[in-house]
């Protein structure tokens, strides 16, 4: 089981000094993504024009992305961020008569920010119950005046995952449209959207997807992609210098693209595509339940943990960006979020780096 780690930690020189474990806030980088970074700097530096390439990278990146949640290349969108997928799905509505959205507690802030500045739409959002969320509550709140039902894939502060293809199946039956955040799911939990029946789809590149900031993905189902104008598109989003969307996803593009971004996120989910999310899944899934394990035997508390396959061990702490503080002079790096650290594995950790992480976070609490 320990495979995959074995084969591919060379790859990154951080993990022979630390044990990274923050996948679900920035994952470790490749020698692979940084040089990819580097030939875009070097292209600029020495070649003095690099457009055309650029764009190619583009297509290549959009390809992979596709490729990974099983949709078409036209399909896909590369915009600046999963916040900005947001405005500009909302934009894209105001031709609907219906103006109710859902969305859940479980989802990441920037979903409500976006929906609550929207002041035409009314939102209903789905509770958490028992550390998660449930069918029947979706059964209630989404309504034959439901236009958008929001859900997270997988949550962020504890990795509940959510059963995506039910939940679009009940949108379908009431009328409404599917989104999908896939922030906190794509790269480990493998997608297939045409199976699931997914409307739209987001992901960015910077977690799981072994990518840096700047950019995101937004995936909308071809018919539906062709019958909405959002109004948050521009020549991106054109055919050529032409004042007419373009065909697919791409009409929900603006400007150019983050290109150094890009770089790093083709050659990443070409990596990602290779080894095959479905053996990551895998490999995560056995180690993050031997963590929760060792973590409850040297008294740990988790956060619930309610959903399937859980890729993160989120451990309580009322003093958790202090203690990740600590943690990172022992290099150890996790990443806290309010009164949790979280430890969030990827392909390239091993069983034992969760351990150690977790040996150190008990010393940490037993010095206090
Ligand atoms: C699930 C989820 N959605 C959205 C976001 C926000 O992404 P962005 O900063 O690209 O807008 C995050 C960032 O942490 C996230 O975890």
């Amino acid at each position: 089981m320990e495979h995959l780690p074995q084969r591919y930690r060379q790859l990154f020189p951080t993990l022979q000094t630390h044990t990274v474990l923050a996948s679900c806030s920035q994952s470790a980088l490749a020698e692979p993504v940084s040089r990819a970074i580097k030939d875009y700097h070097d292209s600029l530096l020495l070649m003095g024009t690099n457009w055309n390439e650029a764009i190619e990278k583009t297509e290549s990146a959009r390809n992979e992305f596709a490729k990974l949640i099983g949709a078409e290349p036209n399909e896909i969108a590369i915009v600046p961020s999963v916040s900005d997928v947001l405005v500009t799905v909302a934009s894209s509505l105001s031709g609907f008569r219906k103006k109710h959205v859902v969305y859940t507690e479980m989802d990441f802030p920037a979903v409500s920010h976006v929906w609550q500045a929207q002041s035409d739409y009314t939102v209903s959002v789905i509770p958490v119950i028992d550390g998660g969320l449930h069918l029947k509550q979706y059964e209630k709140d989404i309504t034959d005046e439901t236009v958008l039902t929001c859900v997270p894939h997988v949550h962020y502060r504890d990795g509940f995952v959510q059963d995506v293809k039910a939940i679009a199946e009940m949108a379908k039956k009431k009328g409404s449209l599917l989104f999908v955040d896939a922030y906190q799911s794509a790269g480990h939990i493998p997608i297939d959207v045409k199976e699931w029946g997914v409307d739209m789809l987001a992901a960015g590149t910077r977690k799981y997807l072994l990518g840096i900031p700047g950019m995101a993905f937004l995936y909308v189902r071809k018919e539906l992609a062709d019958a909405l104008k959002p109004k948050s598109s521009a020549w991106f989003g054109r055919n050529g210098f032409d004042a007419a969307y373009a065909t697919g996803a791409r009409r929900f593009q603006t400007g150019t693209p983050a290109f150094i971004s890009v770089y790093a996120a083709a050659l990443a989910l070409s990596l990602l595509n290779h080894i095959g999310v479905s053996r990551i899944r895998d490999h995560v899934k056995t180690i993050c339940s031997d963590a929760r394990q060792y973590a409850a035997e040297k008294g740990l508390q988790l956060a619930a943990q309610a959903g399937r396959q859980p890729g993160l061990v989120a451990i309580r702490d009322e003093r958790a960006s202090e203690t990740a503080a600590l943690l990172k002079k022992k290099k150890v790096i996790c990443a806290p979020w309010d009164t949790l650290l979280r430890l969030a594995p990827h392909f390239y950790n091993t069983k034992d780096e969760l351990r150690h992480a977790i040996d150190e976070i008990a010393a940490v609490f037993s010095a206090r």
